[in-house]
């Protein structure tokens, strides 16, 4: 089989209006804002206040940003994913929504469920279509509507979180630009660090469900943070050694952002100054699925052609892994 390779042609994203600071979570738990910047680098993350909207608005709205600095039609698109642990129904997939909204009446399309890490494994499928030659036009998109799973009597979890939705197109590339290589983990956790109890078929809603807040994430925030930033560093630095990559070579890390000190640790391991490392996660917090593309946004115009990204994750799953990829777009 003719192997060919996948390169992100455009980016969108879709951030709601709603600004949360720290101040406000000061209100409504016994927090603050020194505790939670210092912390966690968090100053605001944004809410989707409008309840008639959820992750597959969010997404939408991403994929036609995308769509149009493209200059492509959303009928051209054969395939898209979507990653979300915030779906707007167990079923029907969230994907499938978003395919009615933007118009891609030519496309499949389904969600993929990795947590944190869901827009890393994401792109690595949707990019396996366009090596194939199965497509030639794929949407990836990480929406999350965290605020909906949110515990806010929870000041250990609830500050963290925030809303919003980034998306990538992947197209054939033909210049030697794109994705070059990715690496994935997957360590079932069985200590139940990172977990939403409720609602799937183990434990349906039910009264006494509902009663112990178990339709909420709830997690070992230490646990979690130890193993985030192992995880994170070693497959960062992991996929550098793989691809001969000294830390001059790389241009920029795209890095999840959950939280800033497990995003420093990362850099710190793979020899990178703070001015190659992208961080937004002062102003939308831990947006899940949508950090990766929401970094790529944010900088992307000052992402040189040609560039060398590490993008990397950890989530929920555990899942963790992370994409090299040179910038394609010019
Ligand atoms: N405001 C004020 N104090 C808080 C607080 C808050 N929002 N949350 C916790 N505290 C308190 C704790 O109760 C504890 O008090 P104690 O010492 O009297 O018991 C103290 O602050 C320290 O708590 P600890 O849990 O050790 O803090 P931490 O430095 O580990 O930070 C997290 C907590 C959650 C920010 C951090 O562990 C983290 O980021 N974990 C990873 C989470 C994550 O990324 N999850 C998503 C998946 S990628």
């Amino acid at each position: 089989m003719d192997v060919k390779q996948a390169k992100i042609t455009a980016v969108g994203h879709y951030l709601p209006e709603f600004r949360m600071t720290n101040f406000e979570l000061e209100k409504l738990m016994d927090t603050n804002d020194e505790w939670i910047r210092t912390r966690t680098g968090i100053s605001e993350r944004r809410i989707l206040k409008d309840p008639d909207k959820a992750t597959a608005f969010m997404g939408a709205e991403a994929a036609k940003e995308a769509l149009e600095n493209a200059g492509v039609d959303a009928s051209e698109i054969d395939l898209v994913i979507l990653a979300t642990v915030t779906p707007d129904f167990l079923f029907p997939a969230t994907a499938c929504l978003v395919q009615n909204m933007i118009g891609a009446t030519n496309a499949f399309a389904f969600d993929l469920s990795a947590a944190c890490s869901g827009f890393l494994y994401a792109v690595s499928t949707g990019s396996m279509y366009i090596e194939s030659g199965r497509a030639k036009k794929v949407l990836v998109i990480g929406s999350d509507k965290m605020s909906s799973i949110l515990d806010y009597t929870d000041r250990t979890t609830s500050i963290l979180f925030g809303d919003g939705a980034g998306a990538v197109l992947l197209e054939e590339s033909n210049d030697g630009t794109g994705l070059i290589d990715q690496i994935h983990h997957t360590e079932g956790d069985t200590n139940c660090s990172l977990y939403q109890h409720a609602g799937g078929s183990r434990n349906p809603a039910t009264k006494e469900t509902v009663e112990n807040r178990q339709h909420y994430i709830t997690q070992d925030g230490r646990a979690v943070f130890k193993k985030a930033t192992m995880g994170m560093a070693d497959v960062s630095l992991e996929i550098m050694k793989k691809n001969n990559l000294e830390p001059e070579d790389v241009a920029w890390l795209v890095p999840h952002q959950a939280n800033l000190r497990i995003i420093d640790a990362t850099a710190n391991r793979m020899g990178l100054s703070s001015e190659k490392v992208m961080i937004n996660i002062n102003k939308y917090g831990n947006t899940t699925a949508g950090t990766i593309p929401l970094c790529l946004y944010d900088w992307k115009d000052k992402l040189n052609y040609g560039d060398n990204l590490i993008l990397a994750a950890f989530g929920g799953g555990f899942t963790w892994g992370a994409i090299y990829l040179k910038w394609g777009i010019k």
